[in-house]
């Protein structure tokens, strides 16, 4: 292991910068964390959630850098899920009690209701090269016209695969942004990328791509371009999906069936015009969609990036959802761009986001996204529906007192006796600690 006594390291006085960590065995980054920061003993806690197979941790240490430990979110499952004629028992990776509960809760609802009906709007992914150049914008909109086809021929290395997928290059579009900075344009590219989210695929290509522009550009016009960067856009409004649910509002089973849709389509409306409510109600929509992204294996971060960036496209932030109330018929539907992929990436690596995909019956990447969008509108569904009825904090403080009472120690017998307690009085951190006290 090629361990070291600490006294003999000059690096390793009580000090809390270093250089070369990277470098470090994962032995000597813990070793280093327990002198310099980490409480004595809590190492052991870095060590509990190691795999004892040793293959397995391999694979998790690889996925980043200065990996010294794993760290578990839960795995559920959220069944019942009937999106476009197929029943799914989706799985959802979140720490947030009353998501799953609530996403299950959505799905059940719509099962009797016919279920979720999606809608792919487009699949296209955006990436751009973005550069200065000091010639006339004339003579680069004719040089881009006349060799978009040698463009698409200098990046065939790369795009020969992805082309037999059906995938590959679909258009190439020059932005003149000099009216704002001066000299600065872009070359957007949109492409397909058949099942793959395509991050790695579109950064190649557009480097590949960005060469081959200005050597061309340059022996053309004697001026050569500046390329600033090249790089994939996670705001992808080109690559966009719907999901809606319908049914009579006499097919809801609240007593006052009326009076709750009606209150239901004004929340949602509510949404639609102030910023504070919509980000909030985005906020429980996307607790569906990065629950079952990250049991996927897909990059939530850009999910959610692109997915607020969408909301705000008029100018103004709103709602990713709509209700409507017409003729006894109840409407909702959410519109988002979701650039997932159900290959490459993390999708075949982790252990679970295979799983995950096996459990979904191993959808194509626009099934994913109508999955991913179903359960955001479930999620964004039920939680709206709770608002506008009981409220709340009711369903949340309940799953959220079982880990009160964890964290306080609360023996089984005790717990039990406490969620009886608490299903007529509220729940709070103090109210729970008095009737612990109490017993
Ligand atoms: C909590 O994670 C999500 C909600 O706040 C969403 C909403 O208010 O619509 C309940």
């Amino acid at each position: 292991m090629g361990f070291f006594s600490l006294t003999h390291q000059p690096n390793f006085k009580m000090s809390s910068s270093i250089s070369g960590f990277s470098k470090l065995s994962k032995a000597e980054k813990i070793q280093w964390l327990r002198l310099n920061y980490l409480p004595d003993g809590s190492h052991k806690i870095l060590e509990q959630f190691w795999s004892s197979d040793n293959a397995f941790q391999n694979v998790f240490e690889n996925f980043s850098e200065n990996t010294v430990s794993n760290f578990h979110l839960p795995y559920s499952i959220a069944p019942n899920f009937l999106i476009d004629g197929t029943l799914y028992a989706v799985p959802m990776v979140t720490e947030e009690s009353s998501v799953v509960a609530a996403a299950s809760a959505g799905a059940k609802f719509w099962l009797k209701r016919g279920g979720f009906k999606t809608r792919i709007i487009n699949n296209l992914k955006e990436g751009q090269i973005h550069f200065n150049w000091a010639g006339e914008a004339q003579i680069l909109e004719a040089f881009i016209r006349t060799n978009i086809e040698s463009f698409i021929s200098a990046c065939k290395n790369t795009t020969s695969r992805m082309e037999k997928r059906g995938g590959g290059i679909n258009t190439i579009t020059l932005r003149d942004f000099t009216a704002i900075e001066p000299q600065y344009y872009q070359l957007k590219v949109q492409f397909r990328t058949a099942d793959a989210m395509g991050a790695n695929f579109i950064n190649s290509v557009l480097e590949e791509l960005a060469d081959f522009f200005s050597v061309r550009l340059t022996a053309e016009t004697n001026i050569e371009p500046t390329i600033i960067m090249c790089i994939l856009s996670n705001y992808t409004p080109d690559c966009v999906v719907e999901s809606m649910v319908q049914c009579k509002v006499s097919e809801f089973d609240d007593k006052n069936a009326e009076y709750y849709t009606d209150k239901f389509q004004k929340a949602v409306r509510i949404a639609q015009i102030d910023t504070y409510r919509a980000v909030t109600h985005n906020k429980g929509l996307m607790n569906g969609v990065d629950a079952v992204a990250i049991a996927t294996g897909n990059d939530f971060r850009a999910i959610e990036a692109g997915a607020h960036a969408f909301a705000a496209r008029d100018g103004v932030y709103k709602s990713l959802s709509e209700c409507t109330v017409e003729g006894g018929v109840f409407t909702m539907r959410a519109t988002l761009p979701l650039a997932v992929g159900t290959v490459g990436g993390l999708t075949r690596l982790h252990p679970l986001a295979k799983l995950s995909l096996e459990l979904l019956q191993s959808p194509t990447s626009e099934q994913l996204m109508s999955i991913i969008a179903s359960v955001g509108l479930a999620q964004n569904f039920a939680a709206v529906r709770s608002l506008v009825t009981t409220g709340i904090q009711k369903g949340h403080m309940k799953l959220h007192l079982s880990n009160i009472l964890n964290e306080m120690g609360a023996s089984e017998s005790v717990a039990e006796s406490a969620q009886k307690y608490f299903e007529s009085h509220t729940v709070s951190v103090n109210a729970v600690r008095d009737y612990l006290n109490e017993k």
